[in-house]
């Protein structure tokens, strides 16, 4: 949610910032601005509704010097919380006496208080945002402190004093043209990570926008300040006392976070699916006992929860041990029942997500030991968590999650497998399987065409249903969110089992219902066969996502899409592959940004 860049180095700030924004776009994009500051020609800010590109032009239409020379700068692309999307609530906000420039990710809980007082105080706010309050506090704080400071100190140290005003979630970024060559941040419930280059620094909400210019990382902890220059990167606690950050080297490849030739990222993320497995399945397991375990719970939001439930499935199969599967989201409110023997696993790609987040604190505080499964190192959800099992999915610039899911499935089974072997069962079948897995994704996405074609013929309908029994069902689910979020169709995922307690009732001439078919020796596959039998009779269009050479449901579909033959448990990592190229070609069909999705945002930092 919202990307934030910043720069202090020997090159010109704007092409680095604008170029930081245009990787982290994917993270919001109601609008965008920049802020460049040198010592000669002060403050330069820019700013723009919509997305980057209309930043873009908005700039290539000013003349300042400052945006040519200025060697320090911050960007900011923006997901709305308060305050519409348009041109004066764009970030960066400049403080009333145009000494500071801010751009901020989060919500400032007590703005409104805050806000009443600077009002009361005479300021005039030209926006409706939370972030405009910290622009004026900074500039208050900083002319209070000239005098017995100057210089990035006096930076630093206004900083240390807002954030310590401000409640709520937030990663707050300022320049002043007072300071030109320094810039600096506060962190507190949301991403920010420093990229230490030579005679250069950065600040990013994530490290796909410094990784081209340097490798070398830090993660910042809880309530911390950072401050960079070109030589220096200085970090301490709200209160002022030196801290340290977590070093890291990025390992993903640049070319990753590019679209390598494919019309969208989510085709070339789709495309990637077999070597993430295949990365994947090579992750070191983390020291972690298991022999203790007696209850799993399972928390994640959206996809993330889809492949919970699906490891909810492998666990208590292979395993023996119950497990819970729950929305992150609403289990930070429950009371659960935990203690030292139940293991939390938290599921995250971006490891930044806030339910997710403040899921995992609630269930530490009651005792549980939590694993996270996260793509992102340096990110918060790891770092909290007792021990962590990376998926190498690589960067996922795509809004739609897709190698993720696939390599969060993947790292569910190798917790499932490893919890079944602490109690003694060996699943070497399953081991040897999941080995296969990779080449028969590539064998999938030869078929992608026959897909395609598909899709043209779905992108006029007004509604698509999905069902799936056991497995089948989350893969429905998942089918069902990513045809929403990315076609704005109705769509729904339901178990096939209930549709006669009320959703065939949807169900007219033409419907498409895409059903997910259990193997043929499988106890589920004649009750699935009912299913479509009983929507198709009711006008459905079946479209039947079944194994290679099932030839038994033939006379029920008018579309059959065959996957490769694996062991019921991890016939997800197939079946939703087609659903994955069916929403995204459905998507296009209807001219959407595949992308870019209106309204959602890829790494959802509040609640
Ligand atoms: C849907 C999608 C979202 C995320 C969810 C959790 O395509 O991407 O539903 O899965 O917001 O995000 P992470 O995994 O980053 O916690």
């Amino acid at each position: 949610m919202c990307g934030i860049v910043g720069y202090a180095g020997g090159r010109p700030a704007l092409d680095i910032v604008m170029d930081g924004l245009r990787r982290l776009e994917y993270r919001g994009y109601d609008s965008a601005g920049v802020a460049i500051v040198d010592a000669i020609s002060g403050l330069a800010v820019e700013k723009a509704a919509g997305k980057l590109i209309n930043l873009e032009k908005a700039l290539a239409e000013r003349i300042d010097t400052g945006f040519d020379i200025g060697m320090t700068g911050i960007g900011h692309t923006r997901w709305a919380t308060h305050g519409g999307p348009t041109d004066r609530n764009a970030h960066p906000h400049v403080s009333a006496d145009g000494r500071v420039a801010v751009i901020h990710n989060g919500i400032i809980e007590n703005f409104a208080a805050l806000r009443a007082s600077l009002e009361a105080d005479g300021v005039e706010f030209r926006s409706d945002t939370d972030t405009e309050v910290a622009a004026h506090l900074m500039a208050a704080e900083m002319r209070a402190l000239r005098g017995s400071l100057e210089g990035p100190a006096l930076l630093a140290e206004a900083m240390r004093l807002v954030a310590r005003r401000l409640e709520g979630a937030f990663t707050l970024l300022a320049v002043s043209p007072d300071v030109p060559d320094a810039v600096v941040a506060a962190r507190r419930n949301s991403p920010l990570v420093v990229g230490r280059g030579k005679g250069e620094n950065f600040l990013a909400s994530d490290v796909s926008a410094f990784m081209e210019h340097t490798r070398e990382a830090i993660e910042l902890g809880q309530d911390q300040v950072v401050l960079i220059t070109p030589e220096s990167v200085e970090i301490t606690g709200f209160d002022g006392s030196p801290a340290t950050g977590t070093a890291f080297v990025v390992d993903w490849d640049v070319a990753a976070a590019t679209k390598g030739g494919y019309d969208f990222y989510m085709l070339k993320e789709i495309a990637e699916q077999p070597q993430a497995v295949a990365d994947t399945l090579l992750s070191r397991f983390p020291d972690l006992s298991l022999d203790e375990v007696r209850k799993v719970v399972i928390i994640a939001c959206g996809t993330a929860y889809h492949a919970g439930m699906i490891a909810g499935y492998a666990i208590e199969q292979w395993a023996r041990i119950p497990c819970d599967v729950e929305l992150a989201s609403e289990f930070r409110y429950k009371d659960p029942i935990l203690d030292a023997s139940t293991l939390v696993i938290a599921i995250s790609q971006s490891g930044e997500t806030m339910d997710t987040l403040m899921a995992l604190r609630h269930a530490k505080a009651q005792g549980a030991r939590v694993l996270a499964i996260c793509n992102t190192n340096g990110s918060t959800i790891p770092r909290e968590s007792d021990a962590v099992l990376y998926t190498h999915g690589g960067p996922e610039i795509a809004v739609a999650s897709t190698k993720a899911f696939l390599t969060q499935l993947v790292a569910c089974y190798q917790v499932g497998l490893r919890l079944g072997a602490a109690r003694g069962f060996s699943h070497a079948d399953v081991t040897a399987a999941l080995r296969a897995v990779p080449d028969q994704l590539r064998a999938l996405l030869t078929r992608t065409d026959e897909i395609r074609e598909l899709a043209y013929d779905l992108a006029t309908a007004r509604q698509v249903l999905f069902i799936g029994r056991h497995v089948g069902y989350p893969v429905a689910l998942e089918g069902a969110l990513k045809l929403k979020e990315l076609a704005y169709m109705h769509a729904e995922g339901f178990a096939a089992g209930e549709l006669k307690h009320g959703p065939i009732a949807l169900i007219d001439e033409g419907t498409p219902v895409i059903c997910v078919l259990p193997a043929p020796g499988d106890p589920l596959h004649g009750k699935v066969v009912s299913n479509i039998q009983e929507v198709r009779a009711r006008g459905a269009r079946t479209i039947v996502i079944a194994e290679e050479g099932d030839e038994t449901i033939v006379p029920f579909a008018d579309d059959v899409i065959r996957v490769p033959v694996t062991p019921a448990l991890l016939a997800p990592l197939m079946t939703t592959v087609p659903m994955q190229i069916l929403a995204c070609e459905i998507a296009a069909a209807r001219g959407h940004d595949v992308d870019q999705p209106r309204n959602l945002a890829k790494s959802v930092t509040v609640e």
